[in-house]
């Protein structure tokens, strides 16, 4: 490949080489499989089962549990897909890293900026969920934090136009009534999410100063997680009035479909696992095993809460950022509640440090290969964390989460890892076809899919068209468009090179729900590729160190 080419490559072996050289002997490898899958939870349960499903659930009811399993299901071929690239490349750089040695310099760039739509921008949510439950918190112990200072502007306003139309459900009122009472400053009604930005500014003090996320943490972390959520299934369960689940799709498959965002957004964090490739005791081994355990595990809990919090209350009730308090509050088991609240302020927590430490260590390894700033991979003398990028995470997450509602944070991080997830399997799909993964420790069980993309496809196609709602689908989601061409066009590719069936049913599911997040989001997503590509143009190709 010549050195003035987007699509240079970095060799594996020399990705392998440079992760020797910077850490001199190599890092301890100490995890196991048990750590691998604990650490995988920690990532996992977050903003997404103690805030977003309460929206999921109000737009879908309780058919939600369903949409969990499905999107389970994506997740799993794309964990597959990472595991054997965690095998071949087993260093810390995760997917970017992989795009590198897979299609080359502009595909990483893409995907280390769409990575930082599943780090940063998530986090903003994950920092919002947790002022919902840190105040929820101190009303259980009689303390009132001012409204306006709890809510961002434009959630507040959606509310109390709701309100005075008589639409104000669930959390609404709350809001509502905090866009009533704001303070006027300049001829604007005065509303921030103080303790998101607050505890965003906190949380990434520590990674500045080195917090070392023990194993022994992470682990206590993760059990205090998994009592909550135990907590709630079984306490819950005692509450559930069954007919709460009739109707159980109450807006049909549109309504379940549109919580995709917010389902998916429950997932995310399994792959960040792979980031620790170079930690484990036999990476080929435990890592494939360590992300399906820790889905598995998951989706089983997700299912089994979904089911119990729609079983509760009327699902139309749920349209909150704390339902696993609300639920217990609304039976008036305030004591419950409390111990929910507290325990999902830590949870949280936790889960705040881990993406706020991961977006800095990615900036590094762009920064380390050239395509950032310097500056991005300085590491502090004292302190040795990637000092100036953990700041501007810092930055970067706590202003919007001060200003911003959930809900279009939540949509923006599930469009960007789509995206990042289909280029994983896609690269899987790749080295396969070049003979690059014949080395590799892990493979995906092979299923040839030489006739059977083609196959499905035909099947699926004749099955939407003979039941008459193709044509209705496609005219509803034009995106769905770009579903059927690119089926179409792996069929044809799998006839050819014989793709792996896995890799393609990866790429498929996760194409199918990203179709559901709507033109708004794809848009969105594309001015964010068009800035990034601005920034790799007129800065990342030029000093790129496979350019000299
Ligand atoms: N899955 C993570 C969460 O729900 C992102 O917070």
């Amino acid at each position: 490949m010549p050195n003035n080419s987007i699509f240079r490559q970095k060799s594996i072996s020399n990705v392998l080489k440079q992760s020797e050289d910077s850490h001199g002997s190599g890092l301890v490898k100490i995890l196991g499989v048990r750590d691998l899958t604990s650490f995988g939870i920690a990532a996992i349960i977050g903003a997404g089962i103690f805030s977003t499903i309460g929206r999921a659930s109000f737009e879908g009811g309780p058919a939600v549990s369903l949409l969990f399993v499905f999107v389970s299901i994506a997740c799993i071929f794309t964990a597959l897909c990472y595991a054997q690239f965690a095998s071949m490349v087993p260093v810390s750089g995760s997917a970017y890293t992989y795009a590198y040695v897979s299609f080359g310099e502009i595909f990483a760039w893409i995907i280390g900026w769409a990575l930082i739509l599943e780090y940063a921008v998530s986090n903003m949510v994950v920092a919002i969920s947790w002022s919902e439950y840190f105040v929820s918190m101190l009303e259980g112990f009689g303390i009132h934090f001012p409204d306006y200072l709890t809510f961002d502007y434009g959630t507040a306003h959606k509310a109390f136009l709701a309100n005075q139309d008589g639409k104000a459900v669930g959390g609404d009122l709350a809001a509502a009534q905090a866009y009533e009472h704001a303070p006027i400053i300049a001829g604007i009604k005065f509303l921030i999410d103080l303790p998101a930005g607050v505890i965003t500014m906190l949380v990434t003090s520590l990674v500045y100063i080195g917090i070392k996320e023990s194993r022994t943490a992470s682990n206590f972390l993760v059990v205090l997680k998994l009592v909550v959520i135990f907590l709630v299934i079984s306490v819950g369960a005692f509450y559930v009035k069954p007919e709460n689940w009739s109707p159980f799709a109450p807006n049909g498959a549109k309504g379940v479909l549109g919580g995709v965002a917010s389902v998916f957004f429950a997932f995310i964090g399994f792959d960040s696992i792979s980031t620790t490739a170079e930690e484990c005791k036999n990476p080929q081994r435990d890592l494939p095993r360590a992300m399906i355990y820790c889905l598995v595990i998951c989706a089983v809990l997700y299912v089994c809460i979904t089911l119990v919090l729609t079983g509760m209350v009327n699902y139309t009730e749920l349209k909150v950022d704390d339902p696993l308090a609300y639920v217990f509050q609304k039976i008036n088991l305030d004591f419950m509640a409390g111990v929910i609240s507290v325990s999902a302020v830590v949870a949280i927590t936790s889960a705040l440090l881990v993406y706020q430490m991961g977006q800095p260590r990615i900036w590094m390894s762009m920064s380390r290969d050239g395509l950032l700033w310097k500056k991005f991979s300085d590491i502090h003398p004292k302190y040795k964390t990637p000092s100036f990028a953990t700041i501007i995470t810092g930055i970067v997450v706590a202003v919007p989460s001060l200003f911003l509602d959930m809900g279009f944070f939540v949509d923006l991080t599930s469009v960007g890892t789509f995206f990042a997830f289909i280029l994983v399997c896609g690269g899987v799909l790749y080295l396969d076809y070049k003979g690059m993964s014949k080395d590799a420790k892990f493979k995906i069980p092979y299923l040839n899919g030489q006739y059977l993309v083609g196959g499905l496809l035909i099947i699926a196609l004749a099955y939407s068209v003979s039941q008459g709602f193709f044509f209705s689908e496609i005219s509803d989601k034009p995106l769905l468009v770009v579903f059927w061409l690119v089926w179409g066009a792996l069929a044809v590719m799998a006839f050819k090179f014989k793709f792996s069936m896995l890799p393609v049913l990866g790429i498929l599911t996760n194409l199918y729900l990203m179709t559901e997040l709507g033109i708004t989001n794809w848009t969105i997503f594309i001015i964010w590729l068009a800035i990034g590509l601005v920034i790799y143009f007129s800065y990342g190709y030029k000093h790129s160190k496979l350019s000299k």
